[in-house]
């Protein structure tokens, strides 16, 4: 036991003199930027966590910025940070092809080699056959099976309920549609098995790598590797049937979609890699749709005036459409003010907080050295908060989204920039309005506490999960017939 305590230790002291010296030879021949790395390894990691945690990352990062200008150091997660502000500084890291995107180790052990950890040719393929899979054109074929969906969790978990927990359901709600779309018919049985196992690896994303059965990665680690046992036997299948009966890659399964790119030699990943991008896919598309959602939900019940204006645009889709009818690609393109209401709740409560990235090599940025190995981090709020960019940022107004050229290029970048852009921004546009229209139109809802705190964990999460009081609404008034 002791002979374990003293090598803990050594190792200890080992890695915090490796950090301090490697930390002293940067500050010797860098121009550093202002700012401090505190104390070795720990750093600011704890006072950035209780911010986000607390919900007060905004103010963090604005006393930050108030005391050592846009351009700052700082220390977050055992790695020597710089903090950027602006819209130059965001344009800096979403496009210098001198920073790559970084992902914590617990993301990397979790989701193995999925589109959010590969690098090189590999992450171009994988991007490429992801982009053409969430393309537009691709996405008005899912919005059926998205409608199917949404409706069918709606008379599941919502009709006849008094009151709801409206994240844990958004969250349920957004993984079934995922999955409905990446595996087809076998969608819910897989939702049904999964569920709890892809909450829990979403909880460990940001954990600390240890992984010993109680923690939160530990937890995470085990349902990684449930959720890759069912969904390997699920491609396993696919891959059976496409031998036998020559699929064409108009299905709209994932596994099936990469396989035949695959056969067409536009990627090399085993079928084990198909299934970690699935995992990517889930987790990438789940836990920032159904904050959307969430947060949507909230600001509705807190602005009348939105709501008013919301419902009428949905009552009209809905009258044309006739009670029974699914919605089309028409309707959701029509429903623009539904989307103004969800850039401005995008704009003010972002799912994700802000981007890291890690120096290739060492580069300059406004007569700052920042050396190779560092992490180099943007925080969306920080523009999207910004009076000079959004007058009075602190309201609710859909209407400052009226017209887009009037947006900076830049300052609103709730689905990142460049060329990790978030490749599913169309799938989630789609997918938010269909849940919005079925919700607008068949609910009227009350929130629990009106003021309840949120915390980002990292995703925006309600302290009690959004709890509202819920009334079926009277149908909107036929105007024609259906
Ligand atoms: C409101 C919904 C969403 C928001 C706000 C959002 C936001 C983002 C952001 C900010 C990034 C880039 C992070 C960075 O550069 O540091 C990203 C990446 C990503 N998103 Fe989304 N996302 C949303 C929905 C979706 C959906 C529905 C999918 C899939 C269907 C998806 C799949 C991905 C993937 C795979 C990546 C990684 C791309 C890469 O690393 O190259 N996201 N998302």
């Amino acid at each position: 036991m002791a002979f374990i305590v003293l090598l803990a230790a050594a190792a200890a002291i080992a890695f915090l003199l490796h950090f301090v010296t490697k930390n002293h030879r940067s500050c010797s021949t860098y121009n550093l930027p202002p700012g401090n790395l505190g104390i070795p390894v720990i750093g600011q990691t704890f006072s950035l966590l209780h911010a986000l945690r607390t919900n007060t990352d905004d103010q963090w990062f604005r006393t930050r910025i108030k005391r050592y200008g846009p351009v700052s150091k700082m220390s977050v997660l055992g790695s020597p940070t710089v903090l950027l502000a602006g819209t130059g500084a965001n344009h800096f890291i979403f496009t210098n092809e001198g920073l790559i995107l970084t992902q914590t180790r617990a993301l990397r052990s979790l989701l193995r080699r999925s589109i959010l950890t590969l690098t090189g040719d590999e992450l171009k393929q994988v991007r490429s056959a992801l982009q053409g899979y969430l393309r537009p054109e691709m996405v008005r074929r899912y919005v059926g099976k998205m409608d199917g969906e949404v409706r069918r969790q709606l008379k599941l978990n919502w009709v006849g309920r008094n009151t709801v927990n409206v994240l844990p359901l958004a969250r349920s709600l957004t993984l079934g549609v995922i999955c409905s779309v990446i595996f087809g018919e076998e969608a819910s049985a897989i939702v049904d098995a999964l569920a709890t196992d892809f909450q829990l690896l979403g909880d460990a994303i940001l954990s600390f790598p240890v992984n010993i059965p109680f923690t939160r990665f530990g937890k995470g680690m085990r349902s990684s590797a449930n959720i890759r046992e069912t969904i390997v036997m699920f491609a396993k299948k696919r891959e059976e049937s496409l031998l036998d009966e020559r699929c064409t890659i108009s299905t709209t399964d994932f596994v099936t979609y990469m396989l035949v790119l695959r056969s067409k030699g536009a990627h090399s990943l085993t079928l084990e890699d198909i299934v970690d991008n699935v995992m990517g896919i889930i987790i990438g598309a789940h836990g920032t749709t159904s904050a959307l959602i969430t947060f949507m939900m909230r600001h509705l019940a807190n602005e009348p005036d939105v709501l008013a204006k919301i419902t009428e645009e949905q009552d009209e889709i809905a009258n044309k459409k006739g009670k029974d009818g699914a919605l089309t690609w028409e309707d959701v393109s029509s429903m623009k003010y539904t989307w103004r209401v969800a850039f401005e709740t995008l704009r003010t409560v972002p799912p994700v907080f802000g981007s890291f990235r890690t120096a290739t090599k060492d580069i300059a940025y406004q007569g700052y050295h920042i050396p190779k190995g560092w992490k180099v981090f943007a925080a969306q709020s920080i523009t999207h908060m910004d009076s000079r960019f959004f007058t009075e940022p602190t309201k609710f107004d859909p209407s400052r989204f009226e017209k887009r050229s009037s947006i900076p290029p830049y300052s609103f970048l709730p689905f990142g920039g460049g060329p990790r852009m978030c490749p599913g921004t169309e799938f989630s546009r789609v997918e938010t309005m269909v849940a919005m229209h079925y919700l607008v139109t068949q609910f009227r809802w009350k929130l629990c506490f009106k003021d309840e705190a949120y915390k980002k964990d990292p995703k925006p999460t309600p302290v009690f999960g959004c709890p509202v009081e819920l009334e079926l609404r009277e149908p909107p008034t036929m105007t024609h017939d259906a």
